[in-house]
């Protein structure tokens, strides 16, 4: 099963496993990470579950949808940012 480690930013480490098929945010959410509120659910359609991603496996292209979102995070875009609900999670 996939594992993904939260780091919060005060360098908190949580490593979840995650089942293959559910999104990065879901993975947040049902396990109670902190700073991940996905107001909209998963629809990209708020930015609330913005994130700094630091991984090895290839993450998928960035949608338009996505791409405007990420413009309007609460905390600033960087070239590593995504919107966990549009990483789901694969072998
Ligand atoms: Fe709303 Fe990801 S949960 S954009």
């Amino acid at each position: 099963m996939p594992r993904v480690t939260f780091v919060q930013p005060d360098g908190e480490r949580r490593v979840v496993e995650v089942p293959v098929g559910v999104s990065v945010m879901k993975a947040a959410v049902n396990n109670g990470v902190p700073g991940i509120v996905a107001e909209c659910g998963g629809s990209c359609m708020c930015a609330t579950c913005h994130v700094y991603v630091a991984a090895a496996a290839p993450l998928p292209p960035l949608t338009a949808d996505e791409d405007e979102m990420l413009d309007v995070t609460a905390a600033e875009r960087r070239a590593t940012s995504r919107l966990s609900c549009q990483l789901v999670l694969t072998d």
